[in-house]
């Protein structure tokens, strides 16, 4: 099985989330937590953007350096990459972590400038970096809505200047799966005729929802290396949730040939202390990390999840940290479910008689109340102990 590399920028595309910055001890939480998560690389943050941030990279890289990869992000330009250098340095295997677009939008408005001008400035960025350290990702930017050939032409370049990752970003979520697919399998074909070594790598935003497609649809085709976040938290709609991929690989091993050295039953206790510390709810129904992703109501699931957890739950809560399949009561809920839960209470061998009662009073108050938790139950019992 080929095994993918973790990259993890919930510090840098994450905290871009407005309202999300993190002081430098949270940082710190979070990174010591990913490394219990076992993630390769860590973006640590975007050095140059502020003396904090600058802080908060080169004391990941110093307290944590020797357990992943550290990175923190730089334009194509000198004082961005000295300043990531001197921030990942202490790392064992610091990497410098280079930015520019390559789509015409990007090249005519953003820089107003023409290709070959943005290909000269990509190849000198390579190099200067170079001189400092052998490991260097080149990102060719909103890679999703460039010219192919021109983007093939820059990642040719850049690698032959001596960037030994190459990330193909879906910047703003413009790809479908199929397509993102076939980008990355071309790609990854010339990539490996120039040198075997260079990692590919892919970068996808959810503006559509598809970045976890596209991120799975990348590995299928040849793609080395995924970047992701906790929760999938990012710029606008955000970024390939880490949860969902990890956890779409570990599913469905025979169809992707791949999996990573994530440990899944840290996956949830990273995710409630990424939300806690940025103040950033979960979704309820948000796959893998969501409240209600192992929690089940309507009767006619709640039954068979009750003969067979494999009816409707494909993934062991407990593989990704998650204790109990909650089995959350609803007035859809059956008597079989019904059953079991006041049995969890110790009310066992209720006459048949008794038992319609007390279900026909459950369906009442599930009527009004609409869901019922454990503490909704005791009090039906208590009331109701006549009954019985
Ligand atoms: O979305 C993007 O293109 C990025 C790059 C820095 C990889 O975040
Ligand atoms: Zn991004």
């Amino acid at each position: 099985m080929r095994k993918i590399l973790v990259f993890d920028t919930t510090l840098r595309d994450g905290e871009q989330v407005p309202g999300a910055k993190l002081n430098i001890n949270q940082k710190l939480e979070i990174a010591n937590k990913l490394i219990k998560l076992n993630v390769d690389i860590i973006e640590a943050g975007f050095p140059s953007s502020s003396p904090g941030d600058f802080e908060a990279v080169e004391t990941i890289a110093k307290k944590f350096g020797d357990k992943a990869m550290i990175t923190g992000l730089a334009r194509a330009v000198k004082s961005d990459i000295k300043s990531v250098y001197e921030s990942v340095k202490y790392a064992q295997k610091p990497l410098i972590h280079i930015v520019l677009g390559t789509s015409n939008v990007h090249v005519d408005k953003k820089f107003n400038k023409t290709k070959d001008q943005i290909l000269d400035m990509g190849v000198e960025a390579v190099k200067y970096a170079k001189s400092f350290i052998p490991e260097v990702q080149y990102s060719t930017e909103d890679a999703s809505r460039s010219e192919f050939e021109y983007l093939w032409k820059t990642v040719e370049a850049v690698i032959k200047a001596g960037a030994t990752m190459i990330n193909i970003p879906d910047t703003v979520g413009y790809a479908v799966p199929e397509e993102f697919g076939e980008l990355i399998r071309k790609l990854n074909y010339r990539i490996k005729n120039v040198n075997d070594k260079v990692i590919l790598s892919v970068h996808c935003h959810n503006d559509t929802g598809l970045a976890t497609a596209n991120t799975l649809a990348a590995i299928k085709n040849g793609a080395d290396k995924i970047e992701c976040t906790i929760n999938g938290i990012g710029e606008r709609a955000g970024n390939t949730a880490l949860e969902e991929v990890i956890m779409g690989l570990k599913l469905r091993p025979e169809y992707y040939d791949a999996d990573t050295n994530i440990i899944t039953r840290e996956i949830k206790s990273t995710s409630d202390l990424v939300s806690g510390l940025m103040g950033l709810d979960v979704q309820v129904n948000k796959a893998i990390t969501g409240d209600n992703a192992f929690a089940h109501s309507s009767g006619i699931h709640q039954d068979g999840l009750l003969k067979s957890k494999d009816v409707y739950e494909v993934i062991d809560p407990e593989d990704v940290g998650v204790n109990n399949m909650e089995l959350v009561l609803t007035a859809r809920s059956g008597r079989h479910a019904f059953k079991n839960a006041i049995e969890s209470l110790g009310i066992n061998d209720v006459e048949e008689d008794k038992f319609d009662k007390l279900f026909s009073k459950f369906l009442e108050l599930a009527d009004i109340k609409k869901e019922i938790y454990h503490q909704d139950l005791v009090y039906l019992i208590e009331k109701n102990y006549n009954i019985i």
